[in-house]
């Protein structure tokens, strides 16, 4: 099983092997994490997403792409783009285990062993925190990918690092 680290703090400043940013679709940057990301990374992060956007049209909801890092201690950003919550009633919750599960795989791609994740959909994307907790942990905790050696869960804000915490302490 992949260990599973929990960290509260900026995940611009995390030094791994990737750090996942919870992007849009026309990878464009944005604000909150995505945000962060592009000022802190400079911008070559946004010229290899520019080149991404224009071989292949940017990046559907669940899916994952992957750029280097610039300024950043990681070594790469893996941009995945969550649900908008709308209810549930939309495949949000597919969704957004698909933006971790093919976060790993991309990862794996690339020889990569270490990864951190931001609360995907939890700020703008206004995705139920609890839920979208519940799914990124599940989907780690049930991956059969070998090949990674850890996963950080990066929380920005108290609610979501006391929500990932008491989840955490129930494994
Ligand atoms: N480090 C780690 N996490 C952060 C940081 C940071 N520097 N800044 C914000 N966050 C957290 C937020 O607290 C939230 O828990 O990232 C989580 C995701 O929030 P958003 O960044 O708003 O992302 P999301 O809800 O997925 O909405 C994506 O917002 O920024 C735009 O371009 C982006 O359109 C896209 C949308």
């Amino acid at each position: 099983m992949i260990n599973i680290e929990l960290q509260k703090g900026d995940i611009t400043k995390v030094k791994v092997d990737a750090i996942v940013n919870a992007a849009n679709s026309s990878l464009m940057g944005g604000g909150g994490v995505d945000g962060a990301i592009h000022r802190a990374g400079g911008n070559t992060i946004l010229e290899e997403c520019i080149q991404i956007r224009n071989r292949k049209g940017g990046c559907k909801a669940g899916e994952a792409v992957i750029t280097g890092a610039g300024n950043l201690p990681a070594k790469f950003v893996i941009h995945t783009v969550g649900p908008v919550w709308s209810g549930g009633q939309a495949n949000e919750p597919e969704k957004l285990a698909g933006c971790y599960r093919n976060s790993l795989l991309l990862a794996v791609d690339n020889k990569l062993k270490t990864i951190a994740f931001p609360n995907v959909s939890t700020g703008i994307y206004g995705y139920p925190k609890k839920e979208a907790a519940q799914i990124a942990i599940h989907t780690i905790k049930n991956s059969i990918i070998t090949e990674i050696d850890s996963v950080i869960f990066v929380c920005y804000d108290e609610e979501n690092y006391r929500i990932y915490k008491e989840l955490l302490n129930d494994i």
